[in-house]
């Protein structure tokens, strides 16, 4: 078995990444009925989490995380402060650097890979921020073309009728040739929505896309990502507190505590009858 450096002090073990067949076998028999995703035979999952850990120094913020995304599913993740839902996501794009276990993509392993294959990663999994992260000096159309010219290196044209295609469909075909600080919040957060989905990426990630928006803002938002999670087949995996979203939205709810996936099923099933306390507990907390 591998070991791998664990924080300063320690390192951890953990199994080699199962070969794709037998974790799709196994997948499928632990997700049935855990989520509304509707399986096609033979499917294997698109995300694949396994073993994953996570130390900064000597403290340890994810343990032992193991979970599957199926295509098209879109997944909620719910959990307190520092439970490392954020740390988790930013593992599945390579933001942060696992300290030991395996993520794979399409069962491809994207932990020790080069620079260049972790560009590649980047364009296959696309993240919605908190704080949208726009280009203050581009206008909504240029910051959902830069990806595309730079990274897709499609021609300019290419990019700009996708970006107006994108920018319709989170309804600011009109504010294309805004500012972002000419836009509100809720604006901005739609055109990094949009940025992001030009892209056309595997997955999407979205980490409490509207928790810095003004109340009347979170909806519009909302809207268009659920309008991608109905209507795109976008697999989704989403951080948030929007619970109305989760239980409507979401194929399946995670919840996580102290690094650990503590409960995760259906969102009827974890919002209404919850079989850990900690979940319970929480819910009941910000209802
Ligand atoms: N770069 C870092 N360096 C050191 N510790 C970090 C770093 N990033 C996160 N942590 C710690 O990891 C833990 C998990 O953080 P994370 O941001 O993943 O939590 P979270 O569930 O997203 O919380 P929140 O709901 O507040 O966003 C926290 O204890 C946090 O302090
Ligand atoms: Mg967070």
């Amino acid at each position: 078995m591998p070991a791998k450096k664990f924080g300063h002090a320690r390192t951890i073990d953990v199994p080699p990444a199962l070969p794709a067949e037998e974790a799709a076998r196994i997948a499928y028999e632990a997700d049935q009925g855990l989520t509304s995703h509707h399986f096609t035979p033979g499917e294997h999952p698109i995300v694949r989490i396994e073993h994953l850990n996570k130390s900064f120094d000597d403290t340890l913020v994810l343990k032992d995380v193991n979970l599957n995304v199926w295509p098209g599913e879109v997944v909620v993740v719910l959990g307190p402060s520092g439970s490392g839902k954020s740390t988790m996501l930013r593992c599945i794009n390579l933001l942060e650097t696992p300290s030991a276990g395996h993520i794979l993509i399409e069962d491809d392993e994207i932990t020790n890979k080069s620079a260049a294959e972790v560009n590649k990663l980047r364009r296959d999994v696309g993240m919605v921020f908190q704080q949208f992260n726009l280009f203050p000096h581009l206008t909504a159309k240029e910051n959902v073309m830069i990806g595309q010219t730079k990274v897709l290196k499609k021609d300019k044209a290419e990019a700009e009728a996708e970006a107006m295609k994108q920018l319709d469909a989170v309804g600011l075909a009109d504010r294309a040739d805004f500012k972002p600080a000419q836009l509100s919040g809720g604006q901005q957060q739609r055109v990094a929505i949009a940025r992001a989905v030009a892209m056309h990426p595997n997955v999407l990630l979205f980490d409490e896309p509207t928790s810095a928006l003004d109340p009347e803002l979170v909806r519009g938002v909302l809207d268009v990502m659920r309008d991608l999670a109905e209507n795109s087949g976008m697999t989704m995996i989403v951080v948030t507190h929007e619970m109305g979203f989760a239980r409507d939205v979401a194929d399946r709810v995670v919840f996580m505590e102290e690094g650990v996936v503590v409960e995760q099923g259906l969102p009827e099933k974890v919002f209404d009858h919850p079989e850990n306390p900690r979940t319970a507990e929480f819910l009941g907390s910000i209802k």
